[in-house]
């Protein structure tokens, strides 16, 4: 099983919800973080005044699947948050080693969806 970090922008949240339970994956972590990428930050105006915010708001998505989806998967995040633009964020892929559903003591891949 694969554990995928996706780091988007706030706004695509309800569009990957949506998409990842269409593609068989109800189940999801979301968290609100701020961080930068390659341009570290970016400068914003405000009555006429530049100044610089360092780390812009994002969310990340934590989603674990069978490792056969994975590609699935990868291809529905790229597909709901790409615009083109810098900032259309990162998805980051790690192994996972278990999964227990507490209610049924199910384990592994029965254990996910
Ligand atoms: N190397 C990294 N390690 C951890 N988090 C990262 C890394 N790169 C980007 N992120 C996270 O992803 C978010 C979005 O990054 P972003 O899309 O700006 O990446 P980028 O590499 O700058 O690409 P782009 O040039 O398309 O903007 C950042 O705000 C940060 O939270
Ligand atoms: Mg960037």
């Amino acid at each position: 099983m694969k554990k995928i970090e996706a780091i988007i922008r706030p706004e695509k949240l309800d569009v990957v919800r949506q998409a990842l339970e269409e593609s068989g994956y109800p189940g999801l972590t979301i968290t609100e973080i701020e961080g930068h990428g390659m341009q570290k930050g970016a400068f914003q105006q405000w009555r006429g005044e530049k100044y610089k915010l360092d780390f812009l708001p994002k969310v990340k998505v934590e989603i674990v699947c069978i490792d056969k989806d994975l590609e699935k998967i990868i291809q529905t995040l790229i597909e709901s948050t790409y615009t083109g633009n810098v900032g259309d964020g990162k998805i980051f892929v790690y192994e996972v080693e278990e999964v227990v559903r507490i209610r049924t003591r199910e384990r592994g891949e029965r254990a996910l969806v």
